[in-house]
């Protein structure tokens, strides 16, 4: 489809069908509530409350030094902070950050205001030994919100180019989801750029209440399964004003999903909008209330479309 605007009003899918209760954990022991000192802070220059500079907690902010203590610590504080919580990342940095999860419940909202860059490794290596699903990964939070102009970037490349769908003689294996929210509540995820996800680029998963509006997703259009945004599980979710164009489908709506309203989208180059795949190995799985009003879809492979497993005969 080229430039052509797809559904002048809307296009609602229906599929209605009965959804269970949905019971997942967190992977590993929430920790935030472990208080950290606060006289572990610098506090050589006037901070107003609530508002944490990662370089205060160590992070250099140059691209090369690991800066992933740093934002557990800066975490750490701002989950078990009593109020309000803002971590920033200035302007001026780029914030290297290997793979770490940040696990809530936390005592009052958090906001990450990234106005400068975060990078993941380049180096698939920097995975060895740990969950090659995961890169920034954020579990059981209630009232996140990303934010701030700034950039957060998978460097996938390597990634990439050790895909078997890139070339048929490397081993199939899973990489990163840049980033996930999992479990997490009243999610806002505004104003940045998500670029060259090592896999999917945002994924939303056994989520309540999401809205992610002002995004620009980008990755190169051969890079493999490199979905904008994933839905799966998940209620409630609103995808608004956003650029997406990946290698992958913009937007991918999987098992018990409901309430997805995708509105005012720029898709392509990129797959479209697809639910499913759906029921793989004879399961069933549900989908329902889905709403696209207002995408314009231009060089993606497909429009909008319902992705099925077939049933196994013995
Ligand atoms: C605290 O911040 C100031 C100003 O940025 C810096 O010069 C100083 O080295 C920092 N101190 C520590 C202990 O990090
Ligand atoms: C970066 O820091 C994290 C957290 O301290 C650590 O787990 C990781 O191994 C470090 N990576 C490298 C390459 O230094
Ligand atoms: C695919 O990978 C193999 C083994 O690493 C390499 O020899 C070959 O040149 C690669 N093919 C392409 C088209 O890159
Ligand atoms: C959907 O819910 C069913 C029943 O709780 C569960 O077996 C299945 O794994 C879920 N699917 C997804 C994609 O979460
Ligand atoms: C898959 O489900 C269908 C319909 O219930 C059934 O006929 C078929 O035998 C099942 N196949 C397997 C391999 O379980």
């Amino acid at each position: 489809m080229k430039g052509q605007r797809l559904w002048p009003s809307s296009l609602p899918i229906f599929l209605f069908t009965v959804l269970t209760s949905l019971t997942f954990e967190c992977s590993a022991e929430f920790d935030s509530l472990l208080q950290l000192p606060l006289s572990r802070l610098n506090t050589t220059r006037p901070r107003s409350k609530g508002i944490f500079y990662l370089g205060d907690f160590g992070a250099k902010g140059d691209g090369i030094s690991n800066d992933t203590q740093a934002l557990m610590e800066a975490w750490k504080v701002a989950c078990s902070f009593p109020t309000r919580a803002r971590i920033v990342f200035p302007a001026s940095n780029t914030f290297l950050v290997h793979p770490l999860e940040l696990h809530g419940p936390c005592r009052s909202r958090v906001t990450l205001r990234i106005h400068g860059i975060i990078n993941a490794p380049k180096d698939p290596n920097a995975w060895a030994g740990l969950n090659p699903r995961k890169w920034l990964y954020f579990c059981g939070v209630n009232h996140l919100t990303l934010e701030g102009g700034g950039e957060i970037n998978g460097m996938g490349y390597e990634w990439w180019m050790s895909s078997c769908k890139i070339n048929s003689t490397n081993p199939c294996r899973h990489a990163p989801t840049a980033i996930t929210f999992h479990k997490c509540k009243n999610v806002k995820i505004h104003h940045l750029l998500v670029i060259d996800s090592q896999q999917m680029h945002v994924a939303f998963t056994n989520c309540l209440r999401v809205v992610a509006s002002n995004l620009k997703v980008i990755a190169p259009a051969f890079s493999p399964n490199t979905d904008g945004i994933h839905i799966s599980a998940s209620r409630g979710v609103m995808v608004k004003n956003s650029i997406i164009s990946t290698g992958d489908d913009c937007v991918s709506i999987v098992g018990n999903s409901s309430r997805i309203l995708i509105k005012d989208i720029a898709c392509g180059p990129g797959h479209g909008i697809s639910i499913g795949s759906l029921g793989k190995q004879n399961t069933s799985a549900q989908v329902r209330n889905v709403r696209v009003d207002g995408a314009v879809l231009s060089n993606t492979k497909n429009g909008a479309r319902i992705k099925t497993w077939q049933w196994l005969c013995h």
